[in-house]
């Protein structure tokens, strides 16, 4: 789990980011990510809980992927259609969603907790995850595991699930590295990872980071007012003059 002072540092570095105005880069909110290396730094993003009313983001979120990460997210290459329901149907009271956002407040990392539905495996749960092409490598994926990781052990999860292509080696190195026995069956692979029951530090690391990322989040929202502020203040401006001339 991630030291306090990490998430200090994070805060700061967020903070500090945000005094810049959004640029119109298509490619997120950050330069682009150094290639994967073995051994890095921990990843510390703020990880948002996402309500209902985040229907409409996550739906964007997932519309976004291509035909080949809607076939590795989903096990089969899922139509405009079949995301839309999927997200239609998505049970914010059972399950848990999370996120991650860039500073134009769009979903660039995903990650959904499904718990069983079946009193019979009442504690286990599944994981499913989905990280934009563009911000893919700097640990989100990996991180939102994690996360989940600790909400479903404070919620008596002992098991972990994940349904993954055997061709997915980003997806199976997160689910191996947290400690999880991965089953090839062919061109698919399930993997299986044992949690501890909840202790101190899981239900902590939780306070800690729903606080770290509302505060992130409202930090963002205001920069993000601001700037587009400026920015309709410039576009007047603008127009005055031309009008003029
Ligand atoms: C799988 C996925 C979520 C990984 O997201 P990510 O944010 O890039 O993952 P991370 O940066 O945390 O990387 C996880 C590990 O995989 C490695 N990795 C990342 N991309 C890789 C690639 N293309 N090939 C091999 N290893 C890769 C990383 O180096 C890292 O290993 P490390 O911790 O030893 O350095 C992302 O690729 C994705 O959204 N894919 C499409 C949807 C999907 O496959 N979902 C999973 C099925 S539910």
């Amino acid at each position: 789990m991630t030291a306090t002072k990490d998430w200090l540092k994070a805060s700061w570095d967020a903070g500090i980011d945000l005094l810049h105005p959004v640029s119109d880069r298509v490619d997120g909110d950050a330069p682009p990510p150094p290639p994967p290396v073995s051994v890095r730094a921990p990843v510390v993003v703020p990880i948002r809980s996402l309500g209902p009313a985040y229907r409409e983001r996550i739906a964007a979120h997932l519309l976004a992927l291509d035909d080949s990460d809607r076939y590795l997210r989903f096990g089969y290459k899922a139509s405009d259609e079949q995301i839309s329901r999927y997200v239609a149907q998505l049970d914010f009271e059972r399950d848990e969603i999370f996120g991650i956002y860039n500073r134009r407040l769009e979903l660039i990392a995903m990650a959904h907790v499904a718990f069983a539905t079946d009193p019979e495996h009442h504690q286990c749960a599944e994981f499913g995850v989905s990280v934009l092409k563009q911000a893919r490598g700097r640990g989100y994926g990996g991180r939102l595991f994690e996360r989940a990781v600790i909400h479903a052990r404070n919620e008596g999860v002992d098991m972990m699930f994940i349904h993954a292509l055997s061709e997915n080696t980003a997806m199976l190195k997160i689910a191996r590295k947290a400690g999880a026995v991965v089953q090839r069956d062919g061109a698919e692979s399930e993997a299986f990872l044992q949690l501890p029951p909840a202790n101190l530090d899981t239900r902590m690391a939780a306070i800690i980071e729903h606080q770290f990322a509302e505060i992130d989040y409202r930090i963002k929202h205001q920069a993000k007012q601001f700037w587009d502020f400026l920015a309709r203040m410039q576009a007047l401006r603008t127009g005055a003059r031309s009008a003029r001339s």
